[in-house]
């Protein structure tokens, strides 16, 4: 199959277009900076003669968006939303304008859609959104702002002929250099990775090859449409998820942090507070109901398989 990947040239794409090209199928990547063969030349706001790869292709998976590991100035912020929504608005434009249009577009949205809550999980169906929890800094509202924006987009687009699917997805895990399992790992083993802020927020993950699956399980599946969760259906509080952590790279102690030492690694770090604080507690309802298996359910196997694969290479074979 042909896919088109806008946005594939970040972490998630790098698995998708690794797992993707040795299935065996045909993939192409939309980027403001073509480096590679199979890389095309996009802006991300306006259509171009990228429009032709599209037209014909079989599967749209749109990533594209400024990093969300950023300080969350109000400039940050902004070119967060223009970059998802205006990316996402002119993929709709190229599926509603192809003579043959895709079979599915799968667009990336994110866990962080829901509230910050710690009673009960998130699923698609009984979830609450987020934006009006109390006592939680202002601005976090914008990040489901952005979310909710990025969604509206893709629902708007008219294209008939083409399936779509909001892939609301929490922390991809892999063991690839410099993404989120790394940057973790590198803190456990500097016996930086204990709790923060108490650690009774959730953290809800999923890994690369249960990842990959569910995207392969989407583009599959004539039957779902509309938002669907791509979580592990156990997220942990980030106390215990950091203690697996630990547990598996062998090191003892982690010292906690308080919110201002959290406050201040994030600003040393350029990122923002709310990747570490905010409790994101979602499930993957849709996908089970449907009949989708985890390799990976549990953090403790994730983690320990994850770790094996970063010393032996990503993929892990
Ligand atoms: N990583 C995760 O665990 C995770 C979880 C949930 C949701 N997501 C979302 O999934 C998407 C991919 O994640 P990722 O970790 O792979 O992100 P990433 O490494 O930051 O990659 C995103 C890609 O978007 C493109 N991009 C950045 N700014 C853009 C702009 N202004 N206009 C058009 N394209 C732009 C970049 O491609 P070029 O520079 O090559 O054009 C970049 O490679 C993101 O939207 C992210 O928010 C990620």
């Amino acid at each position: 199959m042909k896919v088109v990947i806008p946005g594939g040239t970040g972490q998630v794409g790098a698995i998708l277009d690794r797992a993707l090209t040795a299935a065996g199928h045909d993939v192409v990547i939309l980027t403001r900076r073509p480096a590679r063969r199979h890389e095309v030349h996009w802006d991300g706001a306006s259509l171009g003669p990228w429009a032709k790869e599209v037209d014909g292709a079989d599967i749209v998976i749109n990533l594209a968006g400024r990093s969300v590991n950023c300080r969350y100035t109000p400039a940050n912020l902004r070119a967060m939303m223009d970059s998802r929504v205006r990316s996402a608005r002119v993929v709709g434009e190229a599926i509603a304008t192809a003579e043959r249009p895709p079979r599915v577009w799968l667009q990336m949205s994110t866990a962080t859609i829901y509230a910050h809550r710690f009673d009960a999980a998130n699923d698609e169906a009984t979830g609450v959104l987020g934006g009006a929890e109390p006592g939680v800094p202002g601005y976090w509202a914008y990040s489901v702002e952005i979310a909710k924006a990025w969604e509206r987009e893709q629902d708007r687009a008219e294209t008939p002929h083409t399936r779509k699917v909001a892939m609301r997805t929490a922390m991809v895990m892999s063991p690839d250099r410099g993404g989120v399992f790394d940057v973790l790992l590198r803190l456990a083993r500097l016996g930086l990775g204990g709790p923060v802020a108490g650690g009774a927020q959730y953290v809800s993950w999923i890994h690369d090859h249960d990842f990959v699956r569910a995207v392969e399980f989407l583009a599959a599946r004539d039957d779902l449409a509309g938002p669907v969760n791509l979580a592990a259906p156990a997220p942990v509080p980030q106390r215990a998820f950091m203690r697996v952590l630990r547990a598996a790279c062998g090191v003892p102690v982690g010292l906690p942090a308080t919110k201002w030492m959290a406050e201040i690694g994030a600003f040393a770090l350029r990122s923002d507070t709310e990747l570490l604080l905010k409790s994101r507690r979602v499930v993957p309802a849709r996908l089970l109901e449907a009949g989708f298996t985890f390799g990976h359910p549990h953090w403790p196997g994730a983690a320990a398989d994850l770790l094996q694969r970063a010393r032996t290479g990503p993929t892990g074979n």
